[in-house]
């Protein structure tokens, strides 16, 4: 069948930020937004003719409706293959996974991750390359500069495919092959980490709460830890992934992930909890009492990431992050392998995996992974937990007062500043760099400034250069604060304020983390004058 092709017009704002286009529901259901946007990527990537396309998402609502539009543009751009997840469903890290797996040349992932889903909520796309990883920032460059462009896509017409049942049909030559969004992932896990041994955890009635937030990992945990793992049935809460996500904000901090916070700080805590976000790639671990920090979490599975199977004969190098605390590095540095620090998104650690530089990495943003897929990866981070907590039979708590004892302590928070006004936080961000060589020296909250800089990073591996990645000032003593603008929220600028402190003296490692930052809070606000530049008393969400 011919396709037809549809005038359109470019259309502004559609810059890709650190995981690919958010924006709100309703734009993305504008007439030909959703069109012009994958037709840019299929252009972006130099056409999609003869190629095989992996397409799935976190189920919020409009993925259903996106994918039948997908399907059918590839088709009149003359893919050769889509290999969709059942349902449309496919968590981020299954979908890296099907990526490599099949060998494909790459795929499309319909996700707004953590922000809330509904037709008032949010939406989003993004590519993945054949690593299976986010698109590089050549690749988004050249999508972004066909949206400013575009004046035509191409799409057949033709009745919609059934998702629900597994197999293959053709849609106008091209081979939609639906597959179980499960299984592969499964199997992976079950490749890499001790299941013998987590399952005789479970078997001698170790407890478990996983709260999957009525996001996508509801049917992967519930595949993996209840049948695959034996834990009791009702281990999973929330399991059912649904449109709006139960209209909650699926992202694993202990704010939006408050019942599972109140359970595991409760008088019948089970041993161990875990949260995941809306599209499968964020963790959230919480011991009984003891909520571990994105940033510990990164640096005591690097530390013991040995104890499970995969990682036995220990690591390459580790990777975070520049607002990650630097906790991970000292790991890095006892184990005398290779740390390195780079710009927030998960697509600046693909080439570090790809040439074998690095094997975990992770985020302060509740995301960590491995070399095992290309993405962060939700369920293996709680997996490698508890394949740690089986081998050495400590609690979660213990685990973390020996790191601490061992390493030091980086109290670590992040404030967030949300739908600021563009200006003010642009002028905030510009009164900072316009200040940096000002800086050292300077007095603020008891502390003194002893450096400051704006993070570039150059690529070890491809060289690319990437810059304006973040503002870092240094206090004398070991702190920080690094401030910058959020790329992936919606709705005006998201300001994030980093606040990290080193404490090594024995008698200090159990301190409220906001009560150790306090100096670290009140010099940030003072330096970057941020009550009055926001017009905001206090942070929208501290984690
Ligand atoms: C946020 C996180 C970042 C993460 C990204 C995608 O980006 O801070 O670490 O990679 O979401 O999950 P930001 O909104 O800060 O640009
Ligand atoms: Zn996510």
């Amino acid at each position: 069948m011919t396709p037809t092709v549809i005038q359109t017009q470019p259309i502004d704002g559609q810059k890709p930020g650190t995981s690919g286009l958010r924006k709100k529901t309703r734009v993305f259901m504008g007439e030909h937004y959703l069109e012009n946007y994958v037709q840019a990527i299929f252009d972006g990537i130099g056409g999609v003719e003869g190629k095989t396309l992996v397409v799935g998402g976190d189920g919020r609502y409009f993925n259903d409706r996106a994918i039948q539009v997908i399907l059918r543009m590839a088709a009149a751009n003359l893919a050769q293959r889509c290999i969709v997840g059942a349902g449309g469903i496919l968590s981020t890290p299954a979908a890296s996974h099907l990526i490599r797996k099949r060998g494909t040349d790459g795929g499309l992932i319909l996700s707004a991750s953590h922000n809330p889903g509904g037709p008032e909520e949010d939406f989003g796309l993004k590519y993945n390359g054949p690593n299976g990883g986010p698109a590089n920032e050549g690749v988004t460059d050249k999508i972004y500069a066909r949206t400013t462009e575009l004046t035509e896509y191409k799409v057949v017409e033709a009745a919609e495919i059934d998702l629900g049942t597994l197999g293959e049909s053709d849609l106008s030559g091209m081979a939609v092959e639906i597959v179980d969004p499960v299984n592969d992932y499964a199997e992976l896990m079950e490749s890499l980490f001790d299941f013998a041994a987590i399952g005789e955890l479970f078997a001698n009635g170790f407890r478990m709460r996983f709260d999957a937030m009525h996001a996508v990992t509801g049917p992967y945990a519930t595949e993996i830890l209840e049948n695959r793992l034996d834990a009791p049935s009702g281990t999973v809460s929330n399991g059912t992934p649904l449109p709006d996500f139960g209209g909650g904000h699926p992202d694993p901090n202990p704010i939006w992930a408050n019942e599972l916070m109140d359970e595991m700080y409760g008088s019948d805590a089970p041993d161990f909890g875990a949260a995941s976000d809306g599209d499968g790639d964020r963790n959230m671990i919480v011991g009984k009492g003891a909520y571990v920090s994105p940033s510990d979490s990164l640096a005591v599975l690097a530390d013991l990431a040995h104890l499970a199977p995969a990682y036995a004969e220990g690591l390459s190098g580790i990777a975070r992050s520049m607002p990650t605390s630097a906790a991970a590095d000292r790991v890095a540095k006892a184990k005398g392998i290779e740390a390195f620090e780079t710009p927030t998104g998960w697509k600046f650690f693909g080439n570090l995996l790809d040439a074998g530089r690095v094997t975990i990495c992770g985020e302060e943003s509740a995301g960590t992974g491995s070399n095992h897929v290309r993405e962060k990866d939700g369920l293996w981070a709680v997996l490698l937990w508890l394949n740690i907590l089986a081998k050495t039979g400590k609690s979660v708590p213990d685990l973390l007062a020996d790191h601490w004892a061992r390493y030091g302590r980086n109290y670590y928070s992040r404030h967030d500043y949300e739908a600021v006004d563009s200006d003010a936080a642009n002028g905030l961000m510009q009164n900072l760099r316009d200040n940096l060589a000002t800086l050292p020296g300077q007095s603020a909250g008891g502390l003194t400034v002893e450096s400051a800089d704006e993070f570039a990073y150059d690529d070890p591996v491809d060289g690319s250069h990437s810059a304006a990645q973040g503002i870092r000032i240094f206090f004398e003593g070991g702190g920080r604060a690094v401030f910058r603008l959020s790329g992936t929220g919606t709705q005006g600028a998201t300001l994030r304020v980093y606040l990290e402190l080193l404490e090594t003296q024995t008698d200090q490692l159990q301190k409220d983390p906001q009560d150790a930052l306090a100096p670290i809070i009140s010099a940030a606000d003072a330096l970057a004058e941020i009550k009055s530049r926001t017009g905001r008393d206090a942070p929208d969400v501290i984690t």
